[in-house]
């Protein structure tokens, strides 16, 4: 194994990374420097959906970079207009806003719902949040978020969230008793991921999407991780027939070129006006047609319909492989995204999976063993990744 340092020291000191370094990557599989082989069960954090190196999206990016990188949003970009037609299209949304994260994308929809609130006169507007929610690292969405050790020394944070507990939707009807008149929008991931793949029970989006009708809240989906077939949906509000007032997206959507989005429908789609919002690098013809390329790759391999088929085989296979295993608390999932409870902290085990199973996965909050392998994973893969798993909790048992 390489004898790599965990901080370079010319890096700030805010990541810890494994020490293990990739130079190459082919579907569901990586290399490092040594000619290591790996099988990859997290898709860089739900990104390349697709498989790294998939050779259209090397060849739409080839092919771009020698056309055109960037013009500004000063000019009409062919691109953008495309990749927003086919986002809309599949979301029922109406209009699409491009930035270049995730956290940008919510920074966004904040940005919605405080002009939703003054359209509508509320002069100290909340927006409600969820507990254990995590929705970026930027000022506003880590106050949206639910994460002390992500805010710890960043006071004061941004005011105006309000948080209940996910999937509760009496705490919601309570508040809006409550703070009714100054709520402008809720905002929920469909399943939380940084917090270890939390599944809100079913009829929980829908129950929202009611209470938001009723109350004249905008519904605001963090599709971020969730959207982009990652749970066997495009995206998921769609299992419960939920279309939102605003959607986010990144991650997936450039396979692993930076590139997020904001979707809004009806009265949400007309918030902003010219100068409202913008971005230098959002919506450039690279990140957009990398991004329209996805969603090609996503129809023409059927790869929505791969992740239900796939992420109900794994859970299954899972669930049957550890069942009473003295290592496991739970299993849970929802399509290809997977996580584990463990009965003790395991922030360990990211590394021993790597080293000795050849394995990527992550630790979600330190005891959360979370899968998130790219929507392409087939049979055999599937097999090892439970073979492994398996084996990784049998040697620490
Ligand atoms: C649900 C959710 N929202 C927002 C974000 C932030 O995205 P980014 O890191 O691209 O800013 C993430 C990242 O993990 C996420 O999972």
């Amino acid at each position: 194994m390489n004898a790599l340092p965990s901080h370079p020291p010319s890096l700030m000191n805010n990541y810890q990374p494994l020490p293990i370094s990739f130079v190459r990557g082919e579907g569901c599989r990586l290399w490092d420097a040594e000619g290591r082989e790996y099988l990859d069960a997290l898709a860089g954090v739900a990104v390349t959906s697709v498989g790294h190196s998939h050779p259209r999206i090397v060849e739409a990016i080839r092919e771009q970079a020698g056309m055109l990188l960037h013009t500004s949003n000063l000019y009409r970009i062919d691109w953008q207009v495309r990749l927003a037609e086919r986002l809309t299209t599949l979301a029922g949304m109406h209009r699409a806003f491009f930035c270049n994260s995730g956290a940008e994308a919510n920074e966004t929809a904040l940005k919605l719902a405080r002009l939703h609130a003054q359209r509508k006169g509320i002069r100290q507007p909340l927006v409600v949040v969820m507990e254990n929610s995590f929705h970026g690292r930027t000022f506003a969405t880590l106050s949206a978020s639910d994460s002390p050790s992500c805010q710890a020394g960043f006071a004061p944070l941004v005011d105006g969230f309000i948080k209940v507990p996910f999937g509760h939707v009496l705490a919601l009807q309570a508040l809006a008793q409550s703070h009714g008149q100054r709520i402008t929008a809720v905002l929920v991931e469909p399943v939380q991921g940084e917090s270890g793949v939390q599944v809100a029970p079913s009829g929980y989006l829908k129950a929202l999407r009611e209470l938001c009708d009723a109350q004249q809240w905008l519904l605001m989906l963090d599709e971020i991780q969730t959207g982009l077939g990652r749970t066997g949906r495009w995206f998921a509000g769609q299992h419960e027939g939920v279309v939102p007032d605003v959607m986010t997206l990144a991650k997936a959507l450039g396979n692993g070129l930076p590139i997020g989005a904001c979707l809004a429908a009806g009265p949400a789609a007309e918030l902003f006006g010219p100068g409202s919002h913008g971005s230098t690098f959002g919506g450039n013809p690279l990140a957009c047609r990398v991004a329209c390329t996805v969603l090609q790759i996503m129809e023409q391999e059927g790869l929505v319909a791969n992740a239900q088929r796939q992420g109900e085989q794994l859970l299954e296979g899972l669930r049957a492989a550890l069942n009473d295993h003295p290592q496991v608390l739970a299993v849970r999932g929802h399509g290809l995204m997977i996580g584990i409870d463990l009965r003790q902290p395991g922030r360990h085990l990211a590394e021993l999976a790597a080293r000795e199973y050849r394995l990527l996965i992550n630790i979600a909050r330190g005891q959360t063993i979370r899968l998130l392998p790219p929507l392409t994973l087939g049979d055999a893969d599937r097999e090892a990744i439970v073979e492994r798993v398996l084996a990784l909790l049998d040697s620490v048992r």
